[in-house]
């Protein structure tokens, strides 16, 4: 049987409902990647189907749910303290319930180290069954967190909207799960399993739903995006399907994400030429500066590809603003290593960097080099001096901008203000301006007056 992508819910419990049901609440709290803030918002939508409406307050809900992320030490450590925090609401008669990456490869031990606390644990490819799973914990302990078969996995393809952003102007939608890949520090391809395509049908569909609700801007999520499409003869590539995304009204911006160097092709850049929904802006991670780390990260390419690479993309789309992931303090990561790393800096100017530093995970391959860790202390330095120096380019960066205007996509209004909106230009550069909450779904011009390290802040330019 083959139900890739099929049933959208694998045990409705609608028939336990009745018209009167009293209406139930759901907390979902969401640590960790896009894939994850997709999940929960999946999870929502057929939660939904049962009665359960959202709350923001773990207090009033009947079901807590928490997504996990396992990438580096501190977000698992983020599980524990906010089950510290909601444990007691189970007295009340609160379900909690662990879901997510750490579900994934853990589930056992959390199984066992809750089992006064949490009613349930499942893994990531349980999300499509999230009903079922909530059914069977109101009468006992559940814990489900098996990889299905390639051939049982099934998409959720719930057409319900899934904010990107803080209102629906933005979308996420799933492209692919799980990881092939084996860089050496990553504990994704053990938490989300073998990649498997969404069917590129399914995928237009969606994003023709979330179109119609008000989306103008999709993302496209996966670990791996570019290798998209090409384990399934019948599936387009990764760079096809951009433009069959490109060809549904109504589709302003395109995004993506995450992008492997190796695996970015020149069909993708040629689709920078091609297609004007594509956003300036690429998130592509080197994760080092150094052939000799990135030989041990087995990310199979060199510093000096991934520099040619971004050339090629540069001479297809001329504004394009570039991000990264980097580790520092890998294992056996020497001061000349980590100099590369810096160097990079001023060879590619990146708009933005997430760095971390190196985190030891379960079962990765790098837990088999054997080099002494790098000195606590060595790390934090590294870490420090690669963030300063970051923060200082993207200031001049956005310094830079001051005076110039640019097509800014209205998301909402500012956190912090209600006569201020933000939006984001697409170069992918967050701008705060004086305008009414009305605006939020319009594309209009703006002025940049003043650069900050991470944002901009600007006014709406006469037409
Ligand atoms: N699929 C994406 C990224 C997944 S994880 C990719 O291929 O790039 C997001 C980021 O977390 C990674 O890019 C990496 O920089 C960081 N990361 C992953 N594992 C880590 C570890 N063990 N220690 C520190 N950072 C890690
Ligand atoms: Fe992890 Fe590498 Fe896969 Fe990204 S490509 S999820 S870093 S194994
Ligand atoms: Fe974390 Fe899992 Fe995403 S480990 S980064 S939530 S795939």
């Amino acid at each position: 049987m083959n139900r890739i992508g099929g049933a959208d819910e694998l045990g409705a419990l609608g028939h336990l409902m009745s018209a009167d049901s009293p209406s139930r609440k759901v907390f979902i709290k969401t640590f960790g990647c896009q894939m994850n803030a997709y999940d929960s918002t999946k999870m929502g939508a057929l939660l939904a189907k049962d009665g359960f409406e959202p709350t923001d307050d773990p207090a009033l809900a009947d079901l807590i749910l928490v997504n996990t992320c396992s990438v580096r030490e501190k977000p698992e450590h983020k599980l524990h303290s906010f089950l510290g925090e909601v444990k007691h609401l189970r007295a009340g008669g609160a379900r909690i319930g662990i879901a997510g990456c750490m579900a994934q490869h853990a589930g056992e031990q959390l199984f066992k180290k809750y089992r006064r606390d949490v009613d349930l644990v499942f893994g990531p490819d349980q999300v499509p069954k999230v009903r079922s799973l909530v059914a069977r914990a109101a009468r006992e302990r559940v814990l489900d967190n098996r990889f299905l078969d390639q051939a049982d996995y099934a998409f959720v393809a719930d057409l319900a909207p899934v904010p990107a952003n803080r209102s629906s102007v933005g979308a996420f939608v799933t492209i692919q799960k799980g990881c092939d890949n084996k860089c050496t520090f990553c504990i994704v391809p053990a938490t989300r399993g073998v990649e498997l395509s969404r069917p590129a049908d399914q995928i237009v569909d969606e994003v023709r739903a979330v179109v119609q609700r008000g989306a103008r801007e999709i993302t496209l999520i996966g670990q791996n995006v570019n290798s998209y499409g090409l384990k399934v003869t019948a599936e387009p590539t990764f760079a096809e399907l951009l433009y069959r995304v490109a060809a549904v009204p109504g589709v302003e911006r395109i995004r993506y994400t995450t992008s492997h160097p190796r695996d970015m092709g020149p069909d993708v850049v040629q689709a920078y030429r091609d297609l004007p929904q594509l956003t300036s802006h690429l998130h592509l991670p080197v994760q080092s500066g150094s052939d000799r780390v990135l030989r041990r990260m087995k990310r199979f390419y060199t510093r000096d590809s991934y520099l040619r690479l971004v050339d090629a993309l540069r001479s297809a789309r001329p504004d394009l603003s570039l991000t990264t992931d980097i580790i520092v303090a890998f294992p056996g990561e020497t001061d000349a290593d980590f100099d590369a790393t810096m160097s990079l800096l001023d060879a590619v100017p990146f708009e933005g960097a997430f760095s971390f530093k190196y985190s030891p995970r379960p079962g990765t391959p790098a837990l088999r080099l054997t080099d002494p860790p790098i000195d606590a202390r060595v790390a934090s330095e590294r870490l420090t001096r690669f963030q300063a120096r970051q923060r200082v380019l993207q200031l001049d960066s956005n310094r830079a901008l001051e005076g110039q205007t640019h097509d800014v996509l209205v998301e909402g209004p500012s956190k912090w203000d209600d006569h201020v909106v933000c939006g984001r230009t697409g170069t992918f550069k967050m701008v705060n301006f004086p305008g009414p909450a009305e605006l939020v779904g319009q594309t209009l011009p703006v002025t940049i007056t003043r650069g900050f390290v991470n944002s901009l802040r600007g006014e709406l330019a006469s037409r």
